[in-house]
């Protein structure tokens, strides 16, 4: 009935799960060693991967009609340029502690955002099931 909305409710949760994986793995990493090359090229991994969810959840957003996307896009285009600074800085000061610092704030900035969006996004996203259900009654 209202595949296409499940569909992208469930494209847009599993690029999260991704990406809460993938900063557990950075985690994981700074945990088990100290190299500073090992660390920033997770978090680069981490970047891409976060450009390319923002990328695909503002065009389901976008398709969906949500009317505050250029507010949610903000707070993506703000993450993307810290990290792109804190790339650029991190194989020439940052030191051990620092780089855990820099997991910790990706990983509260991310849990943050999908917490807030998700309640911003859900009568959006009930609104178009009502629809769907309505056009298919
Ligand atoms: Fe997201
Ligand atoms: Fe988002």
């Amino acid at each position: 009935m209202h595949t296409r909305i499940t569909k992208a409710t469930a494209a847009i949760d599993s690029g999260h799960a991704m990406l809460l994986d993938d900063l557990r793995c950075l985690v994981n990493r700074l945990a088990a060693d100290r190299d500073e090359t090992a660390f920033a090229s997770a978090l680069r991994r981490f970047v891409a991967l976060a450009k390319e969810h923002f990328m695909a959840e503002e065009d389901e957003l976008r398709r969906l009609g949500y009317g505050d996307l250029n507010a949610h896009h903000a707070e993506h285009k703000g993450l993307i340029d810290t990290a792109d600074a804190l790339l650029l800085s991190l194989t020439t000061r940052f030191d051990y502690y620092e780089r855990w610092g820099v997991a910790l704030y990706f990983l509260h900035w991310l849990t943050n955002h999908i917490r807030r969006q998700n309640e911003a996004i859900t009568p959006l996203l009930n609104d178009a099931r009502a629809q769907e259900v309505a056009t298919a009654a």
